[in-house]
């Protein structure tokens, strides 16, 4: 029982932030990478929000092998039924229903007497049984609801068969030492609970959520639900990389060892901020970029004597590397594959690896050096699947003079047919949007605009994010070059793309049983 099970829910709770929904090739990547992360359980997604999200799932289920796959599913038949579908490929499956417990969501969301909770959450792990002996089961807002109800409902589901019992901080309201106790009642009080898996599932309203974490693993939760970068519903989730480094570092008071592989912890973080359009904030513990700068003089002094008088971490332990060269115009397709494949990336077919190649090949004819990163930027959804691509750049110009007023035009394929348009802008970027606006006409909304360098020297390429909202729906485009107005137009018309292709999806919260 030391063993503290990592429970990665990037790709469910992390993917309800605004936003940062994920294509399923961009699921299978991340999914990969946790698994070679040796993250225990990836929860690749909630099967009954819409079609795309079932099929993201299967496809997670059927590239991963040594995690469990799970998916989320309301207390109610049907959802049950579509995640044990969803997860049928998977080696090893979990299917991870929930039903709010709090007097507050009963009562005014759910429409239901606490009765009646339970006796559906009885009948979900009943229907979840079917299709797995791994069932979980959460109560919605666990952190708000009454103890004695929490025990009812707990000792119900263990009797029907729940093997892992969840117990979410939904709304972030809660504190260390009130939830590590809650834990604690729980675990003493429900008959059975040593046959049970505890987990917990915080969210961060009050910057809480890895202190909530850690203070009930330390009065018994074995498992934790965390994201990667923290990434979540509103304020996000417990980080995985804080949890873990804190399990690990401070071994002298944690009872716990976990199995991530933690030198996999920053390749990771910048795959998902990547993918996601979430930057990183540069002095976020464990993955920021200035965790590990010491910039007081007495400080690097001390560091240059003996690294532990400032430093309680290693970082190459968690995965920081200096940028290293790994590729140049020279290389070969061989070389370029095999790089690929240790950086987790394997393309779907023959083709689109000829095309990457070629992309690689004229990037590496601007740039003479090319790193991980450069190789990550390079790979974007659009090369993955080129079919989704209604949108397409086929050439553009930018006029910017001292005085001037910038003009762009561009030249775009648009379901396969050419259009041109021409725009003036306050600057070249927003020259070339008009520019694409006059052809798409998406009426979509611009929420964030971000340009960030990938890696270091003026010939690095500028990694862009472009986030569109339309009739409610938010999606993030990126696009990386070394002209950033070339990797804005790419990022504005990746979110374009997906604004094309996206569907309807079922909040989890916000639906009933
Ligand atoms: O925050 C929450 O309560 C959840 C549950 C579905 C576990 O995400
Ligand atoms: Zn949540």
């Amino acid at each position: 029982m030391n063993r503290l099970i990592i429970f990665d829910t990037t790709l469910r709770d992390g993917e309800q932030s605004p936003g940062a929904s994920m294509t399923r090739e961009e699921k299978i990547r991340v999914a990969r990478q946790l698994e070679k992360m040796r993250v225990d359980v990836i929860e690749a997604g909630f099967a009954a929000a819409s079609p795309g999200d079932f099929e993201a799932i299967s496809a997670v289920a059927k590239a991963i092998r040594e995690s469990t796959v799970c998916s989320l599913a309301r207390a109610n038949e049907q959802d049950i039924e579509r995640a044990g579908e969803a997860i049928l490929p998977a080696e090893k499956k979990r299917i991870h229903t929930f039903i709010a417990t709090s007097p507050i969501h009963m009562e005014k969301k759910l429409c239901m007497t606490p009765d009646q909770v339970l006796a559906q959450a009885v009948k979900a792990i009943g229907w979840a049984r079917r299709h797995t002996d791994d069932v979980e089961f959460s109560a919605e807002d666990a952190g708000r609801s009454d103890l004695d109800f929490l025990c009812r409902i707990f000792e119900a589901v263990i009797k029907a068969g729940a093997t892992t019992l969840n117990v979410p901080d939904t709304v972030g309201y809660t504190l260390p030492q009130p939830f590590a106790e809650t834990l604690r009642r729980l675990i003493e009080r429900v008959p059975n609970a040593d046959k049970v898996i505890w987990s917990v599932h915080c969210h961060n309203d009050l910057g809480l959520a890895v202190a909530n974490s850690l203070a009930a693993v330390l009065a018994g939760a074995r498992q934790v639900e965390c994201t990667i970068n923290g990434l979540g519903e509103r304020a996000g989730n417990a980080s995985l990389e804080e949890v873990v480094m804190a399990v690990k570092t401070r071994a002298d008071i944690f009872p716990v060892k976990t199995h991530v592989d933690a030198t996999q912890i920053v390749p990771a973080s910048k795959l998902v901020s990547q993918i996601t359009g979430y930057p990183v904030q540069p002095n976020k513990a464990i993955v920021g970029a200035n965790a590990f700068a010491h910039e007081a003089g007495i400080h690097q002094d001390g560091v240059l004597k003996h690294r532990e008088t400032y430093e309680i971490m290693r970082a190459e332990d968690v995965g920081w590397s200096h940028n290293k060269l790994v590729l140049g115009k020279h290389s070969g397709r061989n070389a370029f594959k095999s790089r690929l494949a240790e950086l987790g990336i394997e393309l779907p077919s023959e083709e689109a690896l000829n095309a990457a190649f070629s992309r690689f090949k004229a990037l590496a004819d601007k740039k003479h050096e090319i790193f991980d990163e450069d190789l990550q930027a390079l790979i974007s959804d659009e090369a993955l699947t080129p079919a989704a691509e209604h949108y397409r750049l086929d050439y553009s110009r930018v006029f910017s003079e001292t005085g001037e007023t910038p003009r762009a035009q561009v030249i775009l394929s648009v379901g396969g047919e050419e259009q041109k348009a021409e725009a003036e802008g306050s600057g070249p970027v927003d020259a070339a949007f008009k520019a694409i606006e006059h052809i798409a006409r998406s009426a979509a909304q611009l929420l964030l605009y971000s340009v960030n360098a990938i890696t270091t020297g003026t010939d690095a390429q500028g990694e862009v994010t472009v986030r569109l909202s339309r009739d409610g729906r938010i999606v993030n485009g990126q696009g990386a070059d070394t002209d950033i107005v070339i990797a804005s137009v790419k990022a504005y018309l990746n979110a374009l793309n997906k604004l094309h292709s996206s569907e309807d999806k079922l909040d989890p919260q916000k639906g009933s049983v």
